[in-house]
């Protein structure tokens, strides 16, 4: 029986980051050896400025804590300022010190390397006993990782592709609006792995994400809508703005 999700609805951006750091640190009072799933992107920007804050000021220890992050562009990673593990390095790893951080590998040629490096990612989720928070975005078409609107639910990590939408949406948030830049194909966990987390929270802003959480929170469940699969989840709060609230019943 799936209970109905929490819903915070914040004024603004920047409150999203306030209410959800609060909410993570609550999690590693409480677990200090809290296994965490991180998103990128623009959303998630004011989550890690507040976590720094909180470290710097003595209130945050995550030196139990271990990481997986959600997607990582192909052929992307450490050493290039496209990839995501530059981004939570800059935005977070650099400033507070974690037990352990972990990307996809977005590395290999051969679909059978790929698909092997995929699974070892699963397999190390696994082995540290699954992810106990995971924090996510939304992309505009109800995206989460970079699972796409698609006919079936993803399982596990995998290779995908990017859809037009969503090249547009982020040529526009980072690549002054030149589509020819940004990367097309990434890895990212599954829609039905990032399900077996333990608890979830989504954050959201802008108008521009208002139809894609109506969709989540209040449409039917469907693979066209990836993030309405956590309709099944019991344990899953919305993090967001009033903007992206817009549509809601
Ligand atoms: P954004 O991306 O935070 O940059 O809007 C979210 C996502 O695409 O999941």
């Amino acid at each position: 029986m799936n209970k109905k999700p929490t819903v915070y609805c914040c004024k603004n951006h920047s409150e999203i980051g306030s209410v959800t750091a609060a909410l993570i640190a609550d999690a590693i009072k409480k677990n200090p050896n809290l296994v965490l799933g991180l998103p990128t992107g623009q959303t998630p920007v004011p989550v890690y400025q507040e976590l720094c804050k909180m470290y710097k000021a003595g209130e945050l220890d995550c030196s139990g804590v271990t990481t997986f992050n959600l997607d990582e562009y192909f052929h992307r990673g450490k050493g290039d300022p496209d990839s995501y593990y530059t981004f939570m390095h800059e935005q977070l790893f650099d400033h507070v010190p974690f037990k352990a951080s972990y990307f996809p590998d977005s590395s290999g040629e051969l679909a059978t390397e790929i698909d092997k490096n995929c699974k070892q990612y699963d397999a190390l989720i696994e082995s540290v006993g699954g992810i106990d928070l995971q924090i996510l975005g939304i992309g505009s078409n109800g995206h989460i990782g970079f699972n796409e609107p698609s006919s079936t639910w993803s399982e596990g990590t995998a290779f995908v592709k990017l859809t037009p939408q969503t090249v547009s949406d982020n040529a526009k948030k980072f690549y002054n609006g030149n589509e020819l830049l940004v990367p097309k194909t990434a890895i990212s966990m599954g829609t039905n792995q990032i399900m077996r987390a333990k608890s979830i929270i989504l954050i959201a802003s802008g108008e521009d994400k208002a139809k894609a959480i109506s969709d989540t929170i209040d449409g039917i469940v469907t693979p066209r809508v990836p993030a309405s699969k956590l309709q099944n989840h019991d344990d899953v709060t919305f993090i967001i703005d009033e903007d992206a609230a817009k549509f809601l019943d």
